[in-house]
């Protein structure tokens, strides 16, 4: 399983990656702005300080919502670095785009995804990853593991190559229930991500451990 991480704090990504287990990085306009990273050029830089940092997947999301123009922003951030991954809506000119920037060898993640139905239409356009996102259907009372399993059964059905991308990943069951599932990537927070290797037997067994090596070596 891929681990992202969902964030643009050039800080939190380093420390996943030094971590060793970082494959990735999404960020969307909102992860943007609470940086304080606004304006194109500065947009930009930032995708690229990003890719500086790791060694492959940047989703950098379009802010345009017709053909067009996201094909024009697509293309912008693709020429940025290889590691570029565009980031497009789930609605019908964002079809058409992922399905023309898949032509021109432009890797995408289709964004904002909350039905089987949605997932079905990214991977026909021929998305790299489909980002389902599991907590924001959480908060609406709806159950966005099982929205996960649905799209690996599907995409299982027909051999699909587009990846799963869990996103809104919220806390560690619900990484772990995707690991289970065979999800091929969750992104989440860097807490998320830091509270898989928590576990009181293993500090408590750690604190014996060092107790009674000081003993012995005293
Ligand atoms: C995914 O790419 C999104 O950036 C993200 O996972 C959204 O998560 P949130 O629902 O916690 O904002």
């Amino acid at each position: 399983m891929k681990f992202f991480i969902d964030t643009a704090n050039l800080d939190e990504i380093r420390e996943a990656y030094d971590m060793g287990v970082l494959d990735g990085v999404t960020t969307n306009p909102s992860l943007m702005a609470k940086e304080g990273i606004t304006g194109d050029a500065k947009i930009k830089a930032h995708y690229k300080a990003i890719c500086d940092i790791v060694d492959n997947n940047v989703s950098a999301e379009v802010i345009a919502t017709d053909y067009e123009t996201m094909l024009k922003e697509g293309r912008e951030l693709a020429a940025i670095d290889d590691k570029i991954v565009v980031k497009v809506p789930m609605i019908k000119d964002g079809i058409k785009a992922i399905k023309q920037f898949s032509s021109e060898g432009i890797r995408t993640n289709c964004t904002l995804v909350f039905s089987a139905g949605q997932a079905l239409l990214a991977a026909k356009a021929g998305a790299s990853y489909v980002s389902p996102f599991i907590g924001r259907l959480d908060d609406i009372s709806t159950d966005g593991l099982s929205l996960i399993e649905d799209i690996i059964r599907i995409y299982d059905n027909y051999a699909y190559e587009t990846e799963v991308l869990a996103a809104s990943v919220r806390h560690t069951m619900h990484l772990l229930e995707c690991a289970n599932m065979g999800a091929d990537v969750a992104t989440c927070p860097l807490k998320v991500i830091t509270a898989l290797l928590k576990h009181p037997l293993t500090d408590s067994g750690l604190a014996q451990f060092l107790a009674d090596h000081k003993k012995g070596n005293q």
